[in-house]
């Protein structure tokens, strides 16, 4: 067999995209690029409203499931908050900061500290480490008298990833308490709506009044979404059912606006990567097909040889069957034998099988009931995978053992 030649231009991309980075993760689009929030933004920019005048922000919570447009709209929101201060002759300053990248109190508070210096431009040196988060939070507050900011706001996304609440509960107080003159606020986000009890028992029953819950999306907001990103791609690439079967999907899955841009984005790179003439509805089945496998890959990646045989068999007898839903242990059993034996693996007892299969049904991958045999063969285990069988295979067959 020959080896396959370089191409004239080995980096050479597929004419599929004009703006590929509207598409991608963490690009944070203007406030006008933003839709279907009209609410969320307008309770938001009630909420900061005081601040552009030099007044009190409210300290607001934000719920939504995953996706939601929650840190979106908070972030394009402070910003256009600023602009409206200016005018007013207003110092405002904002912070955002994301918990997840910094879970504890002292590393948060540093971060608040470290962007309102950046912000403020401020000769001002923050210790990486050794000094306390109270000692991180005097620095802000001393910057913010300094520079005499009339207000200042502070976005803690995943909030409930923070190991204390000792920072919102300094920021929502620290003009009453005495530590600082200027108007101090925040936001608060999460997507745990157990947060939201665990908050309240903890924090002023004042917070309460000041939740806004972002919905998700439907399928015309996504369509909106989706459409108002169209530059991403050159010029007539996206056939016209693409957007709405995008929407439509995402919109009875999840409501996820992160998912269903993904989506339209994979479709791309696989019209890309086969360099066709557009991009297509089946390019876009393709694409959530192949996010299901590697979901499913994943889910199993972190299990035995032996479960992944058993998985195998399973969806197997699922795909040939397709008259019968779930499968006696035993049957199951036979099959995976002779597939632990064909990799050359000494299988394992029927009795252990029975106990792998009970336990993948706590990942959720198969459901296993009891059913009655009729009266000579008594009750026994019945097993049915609940996945797509195809997508089992394809995943088992990509992690290299099945
Ligand atoms: N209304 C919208 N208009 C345009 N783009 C949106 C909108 N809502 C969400 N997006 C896009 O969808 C993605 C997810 O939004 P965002 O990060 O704000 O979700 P989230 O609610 O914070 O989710 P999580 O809880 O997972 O953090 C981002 O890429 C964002 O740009
Ligand atoms: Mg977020």
């Amino acid at each position: 067999m020959s080896e396959p030649e370089q191409t004239d231009n080995i980096f050479k991309t597929g004419g599929v995209f004009a703006n590929r980075e509207l598409l991608r993760v963490g690009h944070v689009p203007e406030l006008d690029r933003v839709v279907g929030r009209d609410g969320e933004v307008n309770a938001i920019g009630q909420a900061l409203g005081p601040a552009t005048i030099g007044g009190p922000p409210e300290t607001t919570i934000i719920y939504g499931k995953t996706g939601t447009g929650k840190s979106l709209v908070s972030r394009c929101v402070a910003r256009k908050a600023h602009g409206e201060a200016e005018t007013n002759n207003v110092v405002f300053q904002h912070a955002y900061v994301d918990c997840s990248d910094y879970q504890t109190e002292a590393k948060a508070s540093r971060e608040m500290a470290r962007q309102l210096a950046t912000n403020l431009d401020a000769d001002v040196d923050i210790p990486r480490v050794g000094i306390a988060a109270s000692d991180y939070r005097d620095i802000t507050w001393n910057l913010l008298e300094e520079f005499a900011v009339d207000s200042f706001v502070v976005i803690l996304d995943e909030i409930d990833k923070l190991d204390d609440d000792e920072l919102l509960r300094s920021l929502s107080r620290a003009r009453e308490s005495g530590k600082s003159e200027t108007h101090v606020g925040a936001i608060c986000i999460s997507n745990k709506i157990e947060y939201r009890e665990r908050l309240n028992e903890r924090i002023d029953s004042s917070l309460q009044d000041n939740e806004i819950v972002f919905d998700p999306y439907d399928a015309g907001q996504l369509r909106a979404i989706l459409e108002n990103r169209t530059d991403a791609f050159e010029d007539s690439m996206l056939e016209t059912d693409v957007i709405p079967k995008v929407a439509a999907l995402s919109a009875k899955e999840h409501g996820d606006a992160r998912k269903a841009i993904d989506t339209l984005y994979e479709a791309g790179r696989l019209a890309e990567k086969q360099g066709t003439e557009t991009v297509t509805v089946a390019h876009v089945d393709d694409a959530v097909k192949q996010a299901e496998v590697n979901r499913f890959e994943k889910l199993v990646s972190g299990t035995t040889p032996h479960v992944k045989y058993i998985l195998h068999a399973l969806a197997l007898l699922t795909a040939d069957n397709p008259e019968q839903e779930a499968f006696r242990t035993h049957r199951i059993y036979n099959l995976y034998e002779t597939l632990a034996e064909q990799e050359g693996s000494e299988p394992l007892s029927e009795d252990r099988v029975y106990r792998l299969l009970k336990e993948q049904s706590f990942l959720g991958v198969t459901e296993s009931n009891h059913t009655g045999g009729g009266q000579s063969e008594g009750s026994y285990l019945e097993h049915r995978l609940l996945r797509d069988p195809k997508i089992v295979v394809e995943a088992l067959d990509a992690s290299g053992i099945s």
